[in-house]
């Protein structure tokens, strides 16, 4: 299949390259920056992204641009223009004033490919501290703003080579408004996408590959009722049927009523489910522990023990399937190179695990997942769900666990989350949940009963990849709805608080 290729200089931006890309039905990989593959058959272009550094910093990303310069249509954006301008003769140098926010091109060059289709003064969004100020050899402008006069910039190549185009400012955000319409013209005009790519595509060939890599061979999925393991498993399940079978641990820490509905709605997907109720050694392994990162190492081990427990009585088992998605995968870099994300979905397996891992979902986003969970068939009910912890309430039970507060926040939980849906909210926010204050407890008033007792808090977030949240603006009137609810109808709640912190600094967990 037609691909692109970004190589990731460490811009927090990069994955908005790959999901433009994606968008515009064209498979994209986003690869760190020396990682240039050594098979590039099926690359039909290479996108530069930016980058947390200056070129002139002697310690700045370097990479071999003969690998594919003149072979393939090369795009550079900010740290890649930069750093095409300052290794081909031009000179890239501190901008008197930092060049940030919108602006606009004052002039554009659309006869040129790139900015075929765009509007006079189209708005583009800067965010760098650097400028160009001399261009490479061969180079001409086809951008400039009021204040960056080499905004882009175009080599054309000798006959029978390939391109290069440059723009100092970012296509892929969503302020730059025609940015969209730029990486269409490179990706689809210039690198000559077929725009095959696709939820059905994506099934359809993943099928096809799942056969032929697992052929007869038995396959173990844990599922978590989450979306990507779901998902996961329905497209195994389409695969391979009944060669999956599928694990599914109750840690008694789940949401109300979540194990029954959650294996219902499995069984009816035709999924091959093993349900394990394993709440009592959770809760007693749990007992009188206060520590958040206590009990989140306890929790962890004791899914690994019940699971491989489980897993080890299918004896034939070859391979063990996750949901791992794309983001989880890629490796941004930091400043000092550095891997600031890892792949967290492995964390937990042993180092001795015999079987292998097949992970059908790698190359997918979260938004991609739901498209190709709805293009397989799922209900809404699944696909639409918010992430949910692994470590269930047991991260939103502040102190130590008992079988009681679990009961007193899943009710909370249910009013919340149920209001959520029926006020038409649930879709708007990233995720949203209640937290049990149980080491909090204040005064109020039932009736003419005095009353001593914990409070509720209710947390929402909007993100788009929960590495970054804000605190959901929800209607007062809703507020006060639940609040009510919550405090007459649940036992042991006599105060309702709604959390306005944003991530950072305060995390979406309370623990
Ligand atoms: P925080 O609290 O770090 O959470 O802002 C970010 C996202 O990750 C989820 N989360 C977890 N998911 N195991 C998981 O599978 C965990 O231990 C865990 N801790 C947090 C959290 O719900 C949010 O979506």
């Amino acid at each position: 299949m037609q691909k692109i290729i970004i190589l990731d200089f460490g811009s927090q931006t990069t994955q908005l390259i790959a999901r433009r890309v994606r968008e515009l039905g064209t498979f994209c990989e986003v690869l760190p920056y020396n990682k240039y593959p050594e098979d590039d058959t099926d690359v039909i272009g290479v996108i530069l992204s930016g980058s947390p550094y200056s070129v002139n910093d002697p310690e700045a990303f370097q990479v071999d641009l003969s690998r594919f310069r003149g072979r393939l249509p090369l795009l550079g954006i900010c740290y890649g223009a930069q750093y095409i301008a300052h290794t081909g003769g031009g000179k890239v140098e501190s901008a008197d004033s930092r060049e940030y926010g919108r602006q606009q091109l004052v002039t554009i060059c659309k006869d040129n490919p790139l900015f075929h289709g765009f509007d006079d003064n189209s708005q583009v969004w800067m965010s760098h501290g650097d400028t160009i100020t001399h261009l490479p050899a061969g180079a001409q402008v086809i951008a400039s703003t009021e204040t960056v006069e080499n905004a882009a910039y175009y080599i054309p190549a000798p006959q029978g080579q390939q391109s290069v185009w440059a723009v100092q400012f970012h296509p892929e955000v969503y302020h730059s408004l025609q940015g969209t319409l730029l990486l269409e013209n490179f990706v689809c005009g210039i690198c000559g996408s077929r725009r095959e790519w696709g939820a059905s595509s994506f099934v359809e060939d993943t099928v096809a590959e799942l056969r032929r890599q697992i052929g007869t061979d038995r396959v173990i999925l844990g599922l978590s009722g989450g979306v990507d393991s779901s998902v996961a498993a329905v497209l195994l399940n389409r695969a391979i049927g009944h060669q999956l079978t599928c694990i599914f641990v109750d840690h008694g820490m789940l949401r109300k009523d979540e194990f029954r509905n959650v294996m219902r709605d499995y069984e009816c997907l035709g999924l091959n489910v093993i349900g394990v109720d394993a709440s009592e050694k959770f809760l007693a392994d749990l007992a009188g522990v206060r520590d958040p990162e206590q009990k989140r190492k306890i929790i962890g081990r004791d899914f690994v023990e019940v699971f491989n427990a489980e897993a080890a009585k299918i004896t034939d088992a070859r391979w063990l399937a996750q949901g791992t998605i794309y983001p989880d995968r890629i490796e941004s870099l930091n400043i000092t190179g550095k891997v600031i994300k890892s792949h967290h979905n492995v964390g937990g397996l042993p180092s001795d695990m015999k079987l292998r891992l097949c992970e059908p979902l790698r190359w997918l986003f979260k938004d991609e997942v739901r498209r190709v969970g709805r293009e397989l068939g799922m209900p809404d009910t699944l696909i639409g769900r918010h992430p949910f912890p692994g470590p269930g309430l047991a991260v939103r039970i502040l102190g130590d666990i008992t079988r009681e507060k679990i009961q007193i926040l899943q009710e909370a939980d249910a009013i919340y989350i149920n209001a959520l849906r029926d006020w038409g909210l649930y879709d708007q926010v990233w995720q949203a949940g209640a937290i049990l204050l149980s080491e909090v407890r204040s005064v109020g008033v039932m009736g003419d009963e005095r009353t001593y007792e914990n409070p509720v808090a209710l947390r929402a977030v909007t993100s788009s990849d929960a590495m970054t949240a804000d605190w959901a603006r929800l209607p007062y009137d809703f507020l006060a709805r639940v609040s009510t609810d919550i405090i007459n109808k649940v036992k042991g709640v006599n105060r309702v608080c709604y959390d306005i912190s944003s991530k950072p600094p305060s995390t979406i967990e309370w623990e």
